[in-house]
């Protein structure tokens, strides 16, 4: 009897804990993030008004859902050890925050940190998991992003597991987002842990550069794209590799933008803004909400982008998309214009992970630049194009 006893309650055990919400994360997700141009200058009134200009840009409607909070929002512990917030930046509370920004019909994210202090150096939630889970968990929230500071001694895989079957036992269905920076191979034990992983160090706002902090290195966009290599078997529907948050808007160039953006879409990567939507010029707004680019992203395969060829800094990628399409991007790393040509019937492409080919000497496809939003012709004539410096051209190529 004890037995049989025991075996339902471990049965029960594993029914509640060892696991992660179903269903959430389909797609790669969508939203906005503080961190990149506001660092630790959060506030609600921030996160309200970025709320209000998510809807009133256009940004809702092209897909963009979650508005996250990143550090520093943190105040203190109350005596019971509950984390409140920074009273100052967020008067309100955070239920009335999660309030509002579900009134806009959009879900709200927050951060911690698995170690007992932020990178910021606020409250961590080493020691408190479960109750930081219940907190998040009654105030609202949608999304938790968990960060990697402070940690002394911690194994990633288990400290993530902890906050896993926290938010699970919460009971409120949250995004979890690891952010470890890829330092312990995440892509190889997080697909049941979490819906997405950091994959590399902070991207720094630069094309093609890399920043030494000393201690930690940040990457430009076109590092953190060769640093994606050999990784996209791991990722897929409900569980993604993360090549962490957009640029866009924050004073590359537009063309810079245009790749950076286009390349997150080729790698199915979770599109997170991280620029001031209070302030947004058209540009960038064209950018950040062209339809054609983000069904690339969200394409329901859920199958990343891989590097097709390189040479002398023109990289080809394709993409399988549902359908039979295919998406291509013909990225130009170089300071200069370049012409290419790709002479399709020499062409052959093949993926093994996702079993699908493309011989163009059998198949013709049509053509769409999904940047200009036209259709330019057939694989049945060779491609001759000039691609500007720090640009690309981003085709979807779909079976006549
Ligand atoms: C780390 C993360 C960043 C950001 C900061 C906040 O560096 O990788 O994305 O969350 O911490 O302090």
């Amino acid at each position: 009897m004890k037995r049989i006893l025991l075996l339902i309650v471990c049965v029960t055990c594993t029914a509640v804990y060892g696991q992660k919400f179903a269903g959430l994360a389909p797609t790669p997700p969508m939203g906005w993030n503080s961190w990149n141009k506001f660092a630790c200058d959060v506030s609600e009134d921030l996160i309200r008004q970025t709320a209000d200009a998510m809807v009133s840009t256009g940004m809702k409607d092209a897909g963009y859902q979650y508005v996250n909070i990143d550090d520093c929002w943190q105040g203190q512990r109350n005596s019971q050890g509950f984390i409140q917030p920074d009273s100052k930046r967020f008067p309100s509370g955070m239920k009335a925050l999660a309030d509002y920004v579900h009134s806009k019909g959009l879900k709200i994210g927050i951060y911690s940190d698995a170690g007992s202090k932020t990178c910021g150096g606020r409250p961590g939630s080493r020691g408190h998991e479960y109750q930081d889970a219940l907190t998040y968990a009654q105030w609202g929230i949608d999304y938790l992003k968990y960060d990697w500071c402070n940690v002394e001694g911690l194994k990633a895989e288990g400290a993530y597991l902890t906050m896993r079957d926290a938010l699970y036992s919460a009971n409120r269905p949250i995004v979890f987002s690891i952010c470890e920076w890829g330092n312990s191979q995440p892509w190889t034990w997080a697909g049941k842990v979490g819906n997405l992983w950091r994959t590399t160090g902070d991207i720094y706002n630069c094309f093609d550069c890399k920043m030494d902090h000393g201690t930690w290195v940040s990457w430009g966009a076109m590092q953190i794209v060769d640093l994606q290599k050999g990784l996209r078997e791991y990722a897929g529907p409900g569980h993604w590799n993360d090549p962490d948050m957009l640029e866009v808007g924050n004073g590359m160039t537009a063309n810079e933008d245009r790749a950076h953006f286009s390349m997150w879409c080729m790698l199915a990567a979770p599109l997170i803004a991280g620029n001031d939507l209070r302030n947004v010029s058209e540009e960038t707004l064209r950018i950040l909400t062209n339809m054609e680019a983000i069904a690339v992203d969200q394409d329901a395969l859920g199958i990343e982008g891989f590097q097709y060829s390189s040479q002398d800094f023109i990289e080809v990628w394709f993409k399988p998309l549902s359908g039979g399409a295919w998406a291509m991007c013909l990225l130009n790393r170089s300071g200069r214009p370049q012409k290419i040509e790709f002479d399709w019937k020499k062409e052959k492409v093949m993926d093994g992970f996702s079993k699908r080919e493309a011989g163009f000497d059998t198949t013709v496809y049509g053509l769409r630049d999904l940047w200009a939003k036209k259709d330019i012709g057939t694989t049945a004539q060779m491609l001759d194009v000039e691609v500007p410096a720090h640009d690309v051209l981003m085709l979807r190529l779909s079976k006549q």
